[in-house]
C-alpha cells in the first residue's frame, strides 16, 4: 500500500488542489461538484490549505477560477467531439470520473507513487483506476508511453497539463512542447501558469507576497513564471487558441467577485495551443 510518505513535495501539492475541489462542495456559492476530492485530503493539507485561505482569500478564488476553467474545457472539449483526455501531471484529478462518456478515454500521467495511490484508493472505494503512465514525463517520450497505454496519435485529443510548469525549469517546459509537437499529428494542450512576480513574491500585493512566502515554506517553491503567453509561440511551432487572465474565467459566472480580483490580474494566467 503506498502512503503519503512515499511521495515527494511536487506530489504533495496535488491534495493540495484535491482540497480546493472537495472545498467547492461545501460554499453556499460553490460552482461544481466533486464528490471523489474528498478522497484525496489528508487532514495536514486540508489544515494548510485553510490557512493560505485566511492569508489571501482572493488567490485562493484565483484556484477556484482555475478548477472551473480546466473543468469547464473538458466537458465543452468533449462535446465538441474530442475524444482522448491525457491530464499530465493529473495528480488527484477526477474528472475522468466525472465526465465519463462512452467513446472518451482518460489518461493519467503522473509519477509513479502518486499513481498508485490514487490507484489505491480509487480501487479501495470500487472504483476502476482509468489507464495511468506513471513516470518523469520529462524523463521518456511521453507519446510513445501514452501510446503503449492505448492512446491513438489520430483521434482528436485533449492534454490538460493543470498546476505543473511553475514546477518546471523553463527550457524543459518548452522542450516537452515540442516533443508532444515534433511526436503527434495534431493536439489541443491546455495550461496554466504564474507571472514572474509570484514567482519572486514580488506582485505588489502584500497577502499574495505572504500567502506564497507560506506555500513555499509549506510545500516547495515555483521555480519558473511568465509575462507574456507570446514566448510559447516563439518557443515552439504551436499556436495560441486562447489566453487569458484566471480572472476573467469568473467574469461571466461569478461577477461578485470582480472586484476582489482586480488587483491580481496578470498574476495567474491560462492558455491553450493547438497543432
Ligand atoms: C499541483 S499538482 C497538480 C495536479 C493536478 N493536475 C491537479 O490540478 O489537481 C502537480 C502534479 O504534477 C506532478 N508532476 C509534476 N512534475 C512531474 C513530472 N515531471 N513527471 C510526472 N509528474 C509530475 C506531481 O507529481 C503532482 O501530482
Amino acid at each position: 500500500m503506498t502512503t503519503t510518505m512515499d511521495i515527494n513535495d511536487v506530489g504533495m501539492t496535488a491534495f493540495f488542489i484535491a482540497h480546493f475541489r472537495d472545498a467547492e462542495r461545501d460554499r453556499a456559492d460553490g460552482l461544481f461538484d466533486d464528490p471523489y476530492s474528498r478522497w484525496f485530503v489528508p487532514d495536514e493539507v486540508r489544515t494548510y490549505a485553510e490557512k493560505f485561505a485566511e492569508l489571501c482569500p482572493e488567490f485562493e478564488t484565483l484556484i477556484r477560477c482555475r478548477l472551473l476553467f480546466f473543468r469547464e474545457l473538458v466537458r465543452e472539449q468533449i462535446e465538441y467531439g474530442v475524444r482522448q483526455v491525457v491530464s499530465v501531471g493529473a495528480g488527484f484529478d477526477t474528472r475522468p470520473a466525472i465526465f465519463r462518456t462512452e467513446g472518451v478515454t482518460f489518461f493519467d500521467v503522473d509519477q509513479p507513487a502518486v499513481v498508485q495511490y490514487k490507484r489505491d484508493v480509487l480501487e479501495g472505494h470500487g472504483l476502476e483506476p482509468w489507464p495511468a503512465v506513471a513516470g518523469n514525463y520529462l524523463d521518456v517520450n511521453l507519446p510513445r508511453r501514452l501510446q503503449e497505454a492505448g492512446f491513438d496519435p489520430d483521434l482528436p485529443s485533449l492534454f490538460i497539463w493543470e498546476g505543473n510548469t511553475m514546477y518546471l525549469p523553463r527550457n524543459l517546459i518548452f522542450g516537452f512542447l515540442n516533443q508532444l509537437d515534433a511526436e503527434l499529428p495534431a493536439f489541443t494542450i491546455a495550461f496554466d501558469y504564474m507571472s514572474t512576480r509570484v514567482v519572486n513574491c514580488s506582485t505588489g500585493v502584500d497577502s499574495v507576497n505572504a500567502v506564497f512566502d507560506y506555500f513555499y515554506e509549506q510545500f516547495t517553491p515555483f521555480i519558473t513564471g511568465f509575462d507574456d503567453p507570446g514566448v510559447f509561440e516563439r518557443a515552439t511551432p504551436l499556436k495560441i487558441a486562447a489566453s487569458g487572465g484566471m480572472e476573467e474565467v469568473f467574469h461571466s459566472r461569478a461577477p461578485q467577485y470582480a472586484g476582489a480580483l482586480a488587483p491580481l490580474a496578470g498574476l495567474y494566467s491560462y492558455c491553450i495551443l493547438v497543432k
